[in-house]
């Protein structure tokens, strides 16, 4: 199934949200975020946090039709990414990349500069997403997660 940008929507993360995120969140990785960490991130006063979602047509299990999220917070002009996510079902259609493009567009309204991100080593498809947006490697942290694996630090200047 092919989903066009038109039957995508990008909107600020709302607390009504929560549950959906969660969902998607912990089908998603090994070890998702908490419920409380997402709370935490939508009342950052300082957070970047928007959701897509599509048609309900195209996902009728659900009412909102949210699909996927990018988290972030602000300091000043950089902003730092602390998580991205398609929901399962919905990989590899370009929802991530929807997200991106409109963070970009956001970047001349919010005056973002710098734009910081660790992603894990192993993560085949990120690192993809990544270098398809020009992101510049910019070393490794060992044992960054609670697990050992490495970090890769990236940044794109916009
Ligand atoms: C990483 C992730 C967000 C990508 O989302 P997505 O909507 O599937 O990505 P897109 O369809 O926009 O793909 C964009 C590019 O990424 C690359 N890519 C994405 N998934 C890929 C995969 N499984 N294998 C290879 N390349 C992949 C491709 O280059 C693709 O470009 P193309 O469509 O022109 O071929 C998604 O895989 C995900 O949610 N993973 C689980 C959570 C996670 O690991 N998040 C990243 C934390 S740093």
């Amino acid at each position: 199934m092919h989903i066009d940008k038109q039957h995508c929507r990008i909107t600020e993360v709302k607390i009504e949200d929560v549950s959906e995120i969660f969902q998607i969140e912990t089908a998603s990785y090994v070890y998702p975020w908490s419920m409380q960490s997402i709370v935490d991130q939508i009342n950052n006063t300082n957070g970047y946090n928007r959701a897509i979602s599509i048609d309900t047509t195209f996902f009728p299990s659900t009412t909102s039709g949210l699909v996927g999220y990018i988290f972030g917070y602000l300091i000043l002009s950089d902003l730092y990414i602390t998580n991205i996510c398609i929901h399962p079902n919905f990989l590899k259609k370009k929802l991530a990349s929807f997200l991106l493009e409109n963070l970009l567009h956001d970047t001349r309204i919010l005056n973002i500069k710098s734009i910081f991100l660790e992603v894990r080593k192993s993560n085949f498809p990120a690192k993809a997403l990544y270098d398809k947006f020009n992101f510049v490697e910019d070393g490794e942290r060992k044992n960054f997660y609670s697990d050992g694996e490495t970090a890769m630090l990236l940044h794109l200047d916009v």
